[in-house]
C-alpha cells in the first residue's frame, strides 16, 4: 500500500479524506479533539511538502440534511490557518478551492449533508474529485464505511495513497495482531458474544493469554452450566462459547473468566451491590462488573504477556459503582512492560476518563474499524487505495 511518502505533492491541491467525527457541546465547541491532533502529521506533511490540503469529513449522521449543530465550523477553528468552506461540492467551492495557493488549506462542510455521501453515489463522487489532483484517506475511523469518499472517490484518482495517522494504525495492528511479539494477551469485554463473534474467532487462533470480561462473560460462565441469576446472557450463543473455549485450550491458550463478580438487583439499585464468587450469584441479582479477585488474576496472566490487545469494557463503567473492573484493567495495561493497544469507544473512553491515555503504547481512532481489523476483515477503504 502506498503512503503519502511516496507521493510527489508539491503545488498539488491534496484532497485528504479525515475521520473528524468528533464530539461537540452545545456551545459549538469541540470537547474532545483526539481525532483532529490525529490527523495533524498528515496535514502538516502536506504544507511542508509545498501541498494545498483540501480537508473532507463527515460529523455525525444528518442523513443527507443541512443541519447546523452538524457543521464542521468548530472543528476548523482547531486549525486558524485553515480556510473553512461553507460546503463541500458545486461551482463555488471549486472556485474557492482553486484560488488557494501552497502554505494555504481549507477545511470543507460535512460531507454527510449531501445523501450522496452514505449513498456511494459515483455523481457525488465525482463532483468531490474535481477537488484536487491527489486523494489521501487519513480516515481510519470511517474506513468500514462503503460512503463515495471513501471508496468512490480513490477510483476517480490515478495518484492516491494512505495518510500517515492510516500508516500508524495499520502498523500497530500489524505489531499487535498479525505479527505480535509472543505471549499475546486479549481483553476482550462489551456486553454480547453475538457482537464480538468473527473477533472471538480470529482470536482463538492467534491469543496466547485470553481475558473475557463484561457481561458476555456471563455467557461463557453459562454455558459451562454455572448459575449466573439474572445476568444477560445469550443462551443461544452456549455451544459457540463452548466451541471457542475447546479451540483455545487445544492450542493450549490460557483462558481467564470472572472468578467473582459485582452483582445488583439491577443496573439502577444504587448502592445494593455487593461481590459475589462467580459460583454463587444469587437467583435474584445479576452481574454488573468483575470482581476485585478477577481484577488481580487478570493482572497476574497478563504480566508473562509481550503483547496485550484490549477491547471492550470489563462492566457497566459508566457507572461508579460497575467500573472498578474496567477502571482496574486501565491501571494493569498502563503499568504493563508489554506492547499495549486498545480499540472502540467505551474502552477508549475509560482510559480518557483515568488520564492514562500517554502509558499505552497505541490507542486506535477507530471504533467500528479497529473492529473489522480484530474480525481479521479488509477495510474496504483501504481496499480501495490499491
Ligand atoms: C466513528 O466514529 O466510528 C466513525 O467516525 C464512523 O462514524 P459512523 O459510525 O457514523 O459511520
Amino acid at each position: 500500500m502506498k503512503t503519502i511518502r511516496d507521493l510527489n505533492l508539491k503545488d498539488k491541491r491534496i484532497l485528504v479524506r479525515c475521520d473528524f467525527n468528533v464530539p461537540i457541546n452545545e456551545k459549538g465547541e469541540v470537547t474532545d479533539d483526539t481525532r483532529i491532533k490525529e490527523c495533524l502529521p498528515t496535514i502538516e506533511y502536506i504544507k511542508e511538502q509545498g501541498g494545498i490540503p483540501i480537508l473532507i469529513s463527515h460529523l455525525g449522521s444528518p442523513k443527507g440534511q443541512k443541519k447546523s449543530e452538524l457543521s464542521l465550523a468548530p472543528v476548523a477553528k482547531k486549525i486558524p490557518w485553515l480556510k473553512f468552506i461553507g460546503d463541500c461540492v458545486g461551482e463555488t467551492v471549486i472556485n474557492q478551492v482553486r484560488s488557494l495557493k501552497p502554505g494555504d488549506g481549507a477545511l470543507l462542510e460535512n460531507l454527510r449533508f449531501h445523501p450522496g455521501e452514505e449513498q456511494n453515489d459515483p455523481n457525488f463522487a465525482r463532483q468531490l474529485s474535481l477537488l484536487g489532483e491527489v486523494y489521501i484517506n487519513d480516515a481510519f475511523a470511517t474506513s468500514h464505511r462503503k460512503h463515495a469518499s471513501m471508496v468512490e472517490v480513490p477510483k476517480l484518482f490515478a495518484e492516491k495513497a494512505a495518510g500517515l495517522l492510516i500508516e500508524k494504525e495499520l502498523t500497530f495492528y500489524h505489531k499487535a495482531l498479525v505479527d505480535p511479539k509472543k505471549p499475546l494477551g486479549v481483553v476482550i469485554g462489551g456486553s454480547k458474544v453475538s457482537t464480538k463473534l468473527d473477533a472471538l474467532k480470529q482470536i482463538q487462533s492467534r491469543a496466547d493469554t485470553v481475558i473475557i470480561g463484561g457481561a458476555m462473560a456471563n455467557t461463557f460462565l453459562a454455558a459451562q452450566g454455572i448459575q449466573i441469576g439474572r445476568s444477560l446472557v445469550e443462551r443461544d450463543l452456549f455451544p459457540i462459547a463452548l466451541e471457542i473455549l475447546a479451540n483455545l485450550a487445544r492450542r493450549d491458550a490460557k483462558v481467564y473468566l470472572p472468578v467473582d463478580l459485582i452483582v445488583a438487583p439491577s443496573l439502577g439499585s444504587k448502592g445494593l451491590s455487593r461481590v459475589a464468587n462467580s459460583q454463587e450469584i444469587p437467583a435474584e441479582l445479576m452481574a454488573l462488573d468483575v470482581g476485585p479477585a478477577s481484577n488481580i488474576l487478570f493482572k497476574n496472566a497478563l504480566e508473562r504477556c509481550e503483547t496485550i490487545v484490549w477491547n471492550g469494557p470489563l462492566g457497566a463503567f459508566e457507572l461508579e459503582e460497575f467500573s472498578k473492573g474496567t477502571f482496574s484493567m486501565v491501571e494493569t495495561l498502563a503499568s504493563s512492560h508489554a506492547l499495549t493497544v486498545a480499540g472502540g469507544g467505551d474502552t477508549d473512553a475509560a482510559i480518557h476518563q483515568m488520564e492514562l491515555a500517554h502509558k499505552f503504547d497505541f490507542i486506535s481512532t477507530g471504533g467500528g474499524a479497529f473492529m473489522y481489523l480484530l474480525e481479521g476483515k479488509v477495510l474496504p477503504a483501504i481496499a480501495a487505495l490499491t
